[in-house]
C-alpha cells in the first residue's frame, strides 16, 4: 500500500514538473492553442485571434495599469455606434436572446443568427431558476436603475462592448463581434429594463 502511494506520487510530481517551472510566455500559449484547435464548420481559426484590446489583459493577466484600462476603456465607449432615439426594443424578443445559446456553434449556420447565452453567466427573471454566476444578478435591473434613457443607454452600450466598462470584463463583446444585431441589443435592453418585461416583476 506504502510502495502504491509513493509510485503515485511520484508519477503525479513527474507529470506536475514541467508545469511549475517558468511560465509560458504569450506567445508558446498562442503557439499550444493553434497547434491543438481544429477548424470546423464555422468555428474557423480566426476564433483564437485575439484583437489589441484583449490582448492588453491577457498579457497583464487582467491587471493593465489602471490608467491605461481607463483611456482604452474610454475609447472603446466612445467607439460604440449608438443608435439614436429609445433603445427599448420588445422584451419578448430579447427574453428569447438572453436564454438561447445557440448559433455560434461549430455545426450551426451563421445566418441564422446566434442567441446571447446570458443565462450562463446571469441570473435574470424571478421565473427562471436554472442559471450561471459568473456575473452578477440581472433580476429587477429596471426596478434598480430605472428605465430611462440614461439607463437604456448604459445597458446598450454595456452589452454592446461590455470592456468599455471594465476592460478586462469576463464579458462576451456582443455588438463589437457582431455577435449579436443592433435590434437584438435593443431587445434584449427592454427585457432588462422594460417595467413590462418579466424581469421587473
Ligand atoms: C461569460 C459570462 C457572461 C456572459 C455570457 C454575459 N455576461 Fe454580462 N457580465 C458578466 C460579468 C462578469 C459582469 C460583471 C463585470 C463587468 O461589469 O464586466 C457582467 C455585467 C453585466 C451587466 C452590468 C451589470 C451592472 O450591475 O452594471 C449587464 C447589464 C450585463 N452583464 C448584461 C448581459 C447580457 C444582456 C448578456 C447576454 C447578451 C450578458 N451580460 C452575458 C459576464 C457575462
Amino acid at each position: 500500500m506504502k510502495t502504491k502511494l509513493m509510485l503515485a506520487a511520484g508519477l503525479a510530481a513527474l507529470v506536475l514538473a514541467p508545469m511549475v517551472g517558468a511560465e509560458p510566455s504569450y506567445e508558446e500559449v498562442q503557439m499550444i492553442i493553434h497547434r491543438d484547435f481544429k477548424a470546423k464548420g464555422q468555428a474557423k481559426m480566426d476564433r483564437l485571434d485575439q484583437d489589441v484590446v484583449q490582448q492588453v489583459c491577457t498579457r497583464a493577466h487582467d491587471k493593465p495599469p489602471a490608467d491605461v484600462a481607463k483611456a482604452i476603456e474610454a475609447d472603446q465607449l466612445a467607439a460604440i455606434p449608438v443608435p439614436s432615439g429609445s433603445l427599448m426594443g420588445d422584451w419578448k424578443k430579447g427574453a428569447k436572446t438572453a436564454w438561447s445559446g445557440k448559433g455560434m456553434q461549430w455545426n450551426e449556420d451563421p445566418k441564422k443568427g446566434a442567441g446571447g447565452g446570458c443565462y450562463n453567466c446571469h441570473e435574470i427573471s424571478a421565473q427562471r431558476t436554472s442559471f450561471g454566476t459568473i456575473g452578477p444578478s440581472l433580476k429587477a435591473f429596471g426596478k434598480k436603475r430605472g428605465h430611462g434613457a440614461d439607463a437604456q443607454r448604459y445597458v446598450y452600450t454595456k452589452i454592446y462592448n461590455a470592456k468599455a466598462y471594465n476592460l478586462c470584463s469576463n464579458m462576451p463583446r456582443f455588438g463589437t463581434t457582431g455577435t449579436l444585431t443592433e435590434q437584438q441589443i435593443k431587445d434584449l435592453v427592454a427585457y432588462l429594463l422594460d417595467p413590462n418585461s418579466p424581469n421587473n416583476k
